[in-house]
């Protein structure tokens, strides 16, 4: 294959799975898993969630990193482009479009969800948290969240943020700060288990999350730990086709999307362990809610030696996990403007910032002036609008998306096309790929679909 992308290229393999991981490793993990994981039971929840990460996730990632490497443009024009090689209709654009406004609308809340990161590094630095009680904590962040104008500004300060980084390009703005951070972060995490283990039910906290209770699991529930994979491995959406693109051709994409997809649930399994031990220390509820680490993790931080430092340092951390995430979410659409309309990627960035930041104001209000609550597939929601974009995004695009990026790698686009990108010759391994995406995949994400909005 002799097309090269005009945006650039990763330096090596190991940037890939930096940028990849990048991509990967963000709220989803620290923040979502969690709090998702409270509200659905713990331990069968996080097995389905689990399963769906070996069997779905990792088979979809390596779809995903494919068809981009192979495209080599920005997701719209890559399906544009691999439909016509493979005579296929031109509509399999489609699927880049969504992908860049499902990417539109999960930034504009993730931005805000950041936003109240990139707070609470001040309140941690400030001593805020020094001594105080799990109320007091709770009461803090429930006074944040009912003021519009404080969401607004830290989101507004997270979108600019975002998109200086955007505009500067992939490889400038982002290899340096994540070589750094993501190990930083992962290190963090495990000082926080340690912690947990000393001065938290830990115990309470593993059975928690790895004793299975089906009984406390609904369809719903399922359908929202499959949604979570796609979330948290940032598929379904073009991010990592867009991050595939930039790949080098020497990488092997298996390796590569499994080495990604452990050390992304590595750290949404550490911070479960981090969490849920000072939630029950502390006698909290682990369905709280999108809460949740905003109650439990300041209560450590006001009580461990050096909790100031640590502290500030997590929130940090954490804010940097979301920044590398949030410029994967928008350069799918980046690309397309500077690919289709010329735009410079200054240019491009703050369209596309601008519309994102607007569409984020829907959320800051869902916390306060607008909340509401609904049932969605059995479950009770209470966050308005927040939840709508949640479930709208996490629990129908992305799997969609998914579903559609399996079908096109699987049975439209000619084997040999795919046999050369993977590299893994014709053998088992290729086999059992082919296997999981041409049926498991698309038979998996239909049936549980169903199920969840009760048609059978
Ligand atoms: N994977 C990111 C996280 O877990 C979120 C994300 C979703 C990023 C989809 C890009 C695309 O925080």
């Amino acid at each position: 294959m002799s097309r090269k992308s005009i945006h650039g290229e990763w330096s090596n393999r190991w940037i890939f799975i930096l940028a990849a991981t990048g991509s990967a490793v963000g709220l989803g993990n620290i923040w979502k898993f969690p709090y998702i994981t409270g509200e659905n039971g713990g331990g069968a929840f996080v097995l389905v969630y689990l399963l769906c990460i070996v069997v779905i996730g990792i088979p979809i990632m390596m779809s995903e990193v494919l068809l981009g490497r192979r495209g080599k443009q920005s997701p719209i024009n890559t399906m544009k482009t691999l439909a016509k090689e493979a005579g296929a209709s031109r509509h399999w654009q489609l699927l880049g479009w969504s992908g860049v406004v499902a990417g539109f609308l999960i930034l504009s809340y993730y931005s805000v969800i950041a936003g109240w990161a990139l707070s609470y590094v001040l309140e941690a630095g400030s001593g805020t948290f020094t001594g105080q009680s799990a109320e007091s904590i709770a009461d803090l962040f429930v006074g944040k969240i009912s003021n519009p104008w404080v969401l607004l500004f830290w989101h507004s300060l997270f979108m600019l943020i975002t998109m200086i980084v955007v505009a500067r390009g992939v490889q400038r703005g982002l290899e340096q700060a994540i070589r750094l951070l993501m190990p930083a972060l992962f290190i963090l995490l495990i000082l926080m288990v340690g912690y947990a283990m000393n001065s938290g039910e830990f115990m309470q906290g593993v059975m928690f999350l790895f004793n299975p209770d089906f009984s406390k699991l609904s369809w719903g529930g399922v359908l929202t730990a499959m949604g979570h994979a796609f979330f948290t491995l940032s598929l379904g959406m073009g991010a990592i086709m867009i991050y595939g693109s930039y790949m080098p051709h020497d990488a092997s994409i298996a390796k590569t999307s499994i080495l990604v997809a452990l050390a992304d649930t590595l750290v949404a399994l550490l911070a479960g362990l981090a969490i849920f031990p000072i939630v029950f220390a502390n006698g909290l509820e682990p369905g709280a809610g999108p809460s949740l680490i905003f109650m439990t993790l300041p209560i450590a931080f006001g009580q461990m030696p050096g909790g100031l430092l640590f502290g500030t340092l997590f929130f940090v951390l954490l804010v940097f996990a979301a920044w590398s995430s949030s410029i994967s979410l928008i350069e799918p659409a980046v690309a397309w403007l500077v690919e289709n309309r010329k735009f410079t990627r200054l240019k491009a960035a703050a369209i596309a910032g601008i519309g994102t930041w607007l569409l984020g104001i829907i959320t800051v209000f869902s916390f306060n002036y607008w909340s509401f609550s609904f049932h969605f597939a059995g479950e009770k929601k209470s966050d308005g609008m927040f939840d709508v974009i949640d479930i709208l995004t996490s629990n129908i695009m992305l799997p969609l998306g998914g579903l559609f990026i399996a079908v096109f790698a699987a049975w439209i686009m000619h084997k040999q096309a795919s046999q050369d990108e993977l590299a893994m010759g014709g053998g088992a391994r290729y086999q059992l790929w082919k296997f999981l995406v041409r049926y498991v995949t698309p038979v998996g994400v239909t049936i549980i679909f169903l199920k969840a909005i009760g048609v059978f």
